[in-house]
């Protein structure tokens, strides 16, 4: 069974159809590149799946459950959780209080409460958690750093390690290589395929076709809100409607 089902999504802003019934399905344990031009539909498809919008029509079924139109909060908890193209770290807070918001969202507990020691056992418990995904993440020499302070690399890697406090099992990433350098982009590379084999399943959107490519088994592309091809690598890189739209512009 798939873990996630995309039905003939439609999402309309006003007059303009961001999403024309686009279907796709992901399979557990893949990393699954969505990609497609500037203004494709992509970031939208990730904003449905989240819940910070509803489709207009078409139903997106996670674990065999429709999740279309349910708050980001809910779907978070069922294991949901998407990065997002733009920063939203808190570049005030340290490395490690970051990835400690991230724990608050799954456990439900009171951050503030939390962070005033009401709640002994939870916060020991979220902090043990926290240098977990710190040392798997490779950040915990840096933990007491301001967000603010760490270069573009670890800022994205502190950005997944947000998502992954919260245990996610789908885990959505938006543009994740963006400005990156050749070194960075190869540790960035490293670090998904890290938390692909730790059992998290990865929808990717990306311009960087070699770390798409690199990546990725199977490939989503959409333009103009409507899906336009899928297949491997290969038969994307050699399929001429995407050459036409998008990679024979891109690169
Ligand atoms: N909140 C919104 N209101 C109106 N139009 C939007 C909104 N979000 C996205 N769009 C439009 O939907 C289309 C798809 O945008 P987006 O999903 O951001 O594309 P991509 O991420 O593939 O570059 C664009 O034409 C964009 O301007
Ligand atoms: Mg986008």
């Amino acid at each position: 069974m798939a873990l996630l089902e995309i039905k003939q999504v439609t999402k309309q802003f006003g007059g303009l159809t961001a999403l024309n019934q686009v279907s796709f399905a992901v399979e557990p344990g893949e990393i699954r590149g969505l990609i497609g031009p500037n203004g494709a539909g992509k970031s939208t498809m990730f904003k449905n799946i989240a819940g910070f919008y509803a489709p207009t029509r078409g139903d997106i079924i996670y674990q065999g459950e429709s999740v279309a139109g349910r708050k980001p909060h809910s779907i978070a908890e069922k294991g949901i959780v998407r990065t997002f193209q733009e920063t939203t770290l808190f570049q005030e807070l340290s490395v490690f209080e970051n990835v400690l918001v991230g724990c608050h969202i799954k456990s439900r507990t009171n951050l503030f409460s939390a962070i005033l020691g009401f709640d002994r056992d939870k916060q020991q418990q979220a902090e043990e958690k926290v240098l977990e995904v710190l040392e798997f993440m490779g950040l915990v020499d840096r933990r007491h750093q301001l967000a603010s302070e760490l270069p573009l690399g670890s800022q994205r890697a502190l950005a997944i390690s947000i998502a992954l406090a919260s245990e996610p099992k789908l885990l959505l990433m938006d543009e994740p290589f963006a400005g990156m350098n050749p070194e960075e982009t190869r540790q960035m590379m490293e670090l998904t395929r890290k938390v692909q084999e730790s059992g998290v399943t990865i929808v990717l959107v990306e311009h960087d076709m070699k770390a798409v490519m690199g990546l990725c088994g199977y490939l989503t592309v959409l333009n103009f809100g409507q899906l336009l091809a899928e297949g491997t690598p290969e038969e994307i890189r050699n399929n001429d409607k995407v050459i036409e739209a998008y990679l024979g512009g891109a690169k």
